[in-house]
C-alpha cells in the first residue's frame, strides 16, 4: 500500500542519512529534494549566471533567469535508495552538487519563490510516480510538497550535534569556525522563506540530540 514518510528539518539534522536508511529498511524509494536545489543550483552555474549573493539581491534579471532555468532544468532523479544519482542533461552530477561551490550559492535559488514553486510540482510528481512508496526529505515536504504524507516528522538536534555532524561529513577541510559560520548563514538565508525549525500541527518532532544513528533510524521508523 501507499507509504510517503516526509521529512524536513534544518542542515547537519542527519535528515539525508536518516532518511536514506529508513527508506532502505522500509522497502522505499528515497527523495532527497536538497538534491534538486543543489541539482538547478550547478545548471544556473554551468549556464554562467552568477549567483554570488551581492550581486544577486534586489536583480530581478537574474530572479527570472533562475526561474526559467527551474523550468528548463533537464534533471533525472534515480530514486532508489541503495544508489541514488542525479543527472541534468545526461551529466552525473551526484558528487559535483555537493562541492561547498554549490552550498555557497543554493541560497539565492532556494529563496526564489517562483522557482520553489517549479521544483515543488516536479518533486510531487516524483511522489506519485514512485506509487506513492517513498522517504521524501527537505525543509518543506510536510507543509508543502507532502503535507498529506502518511507520516511526517521533522527531524533536529542541538546546534552544537548539527555543527559536529557537518564538520564530521566535510572531512574537516574546512576550519569548525567558518563552516559553522556557513551553515548558520546558509539555514538563516533559508528559513526566511520557509520554516523548518519549528513543527506544523501533525508532524511528529524527532530530536537526535542524544540518539546515535542506529537510534534515530529506530525513532523515525517507530513514529
Ligand atoms: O547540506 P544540507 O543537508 O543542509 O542541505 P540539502 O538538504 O542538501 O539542501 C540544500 C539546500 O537546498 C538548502 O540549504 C536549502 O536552501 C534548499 N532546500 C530547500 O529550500 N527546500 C528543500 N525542500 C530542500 C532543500
Amino acid at each position: 500500500g501507499e507509504l510517503v514518510v516526509a521529512i524536513d528539518g534544518p542542515s547537519g539534522s542527519g535528515k539525508t542519512s536518516v532518511s536514506r536508511a529508513v527508506a532502505q529498511r522500509l522497502g522505499l524509494q528515497f527523495l532527497d529534494t536538497g538534491a534538486m536545489y543543489r541539482a538547478l543550483t550547478w545548471y544556473c552555474l554551468d549556464s554562467g549566471l552568477d549567483l554570488t549573493a551581492a550581486t544577486a539581491a534586489g536583480d530581478e534579471k537574474l530572479a527570472a533567469d533562475v526561474v526559467e532555468a527551474a523550468v528548463e532544468l533537464p534533471l533525472t532523479m534515480h530514486l532508489d535508495p541503495e544508489h541514488e544519482t542525479v543527472e541534468v542533461d545526461g551529466q552525473d552530477v551526484t558528487a559535483a552538487i555537493r562541492d561547498p561551490r554549490i552550498s555557497g550559492a543554493v541560497s539565492v535559488v532556494a529563496t526564489n519563490v517562483a522557482a520553489r514553486a517549479v521544483l515543488v510540482e516536479r518533486q510531487r510528481r516524483l511522489i506519485e510516480q514512485t506509487g506513492r512508496r517513498v522517504v521524501a526529505e527537505g525543509r518543506d515536504i510536510t507543509t508543502v510538497v507532502a503535507p498529506d504524507a502518511t507520516a511526517r516528522i521533522l527531524l533536529t538536534a542541538s546546534p552544537e550535534a548539527r555543527m559536529g555532524r557537518r564538520g564530521h561529513q566535510l572531512g574537516g577541510t574546512q576550519s569548525r569556525a567558518d563552516l559553522h559560520e556557513q551553515v548558520l548563514e546558509r539555514d538563516a538565508k533559508d528559513s526566511t522563506v520557509v520554516d523548518f525549525m519549528t513543527a506544523a500541527d501533525g508532524v511528529t518532532t524527532v530530536d537526535s540530540t542524544e540518539l546515535d544513528f542506529e537510534q534515530t533510524v529506530d525513532a523515525v521508523i517507530d513514529v
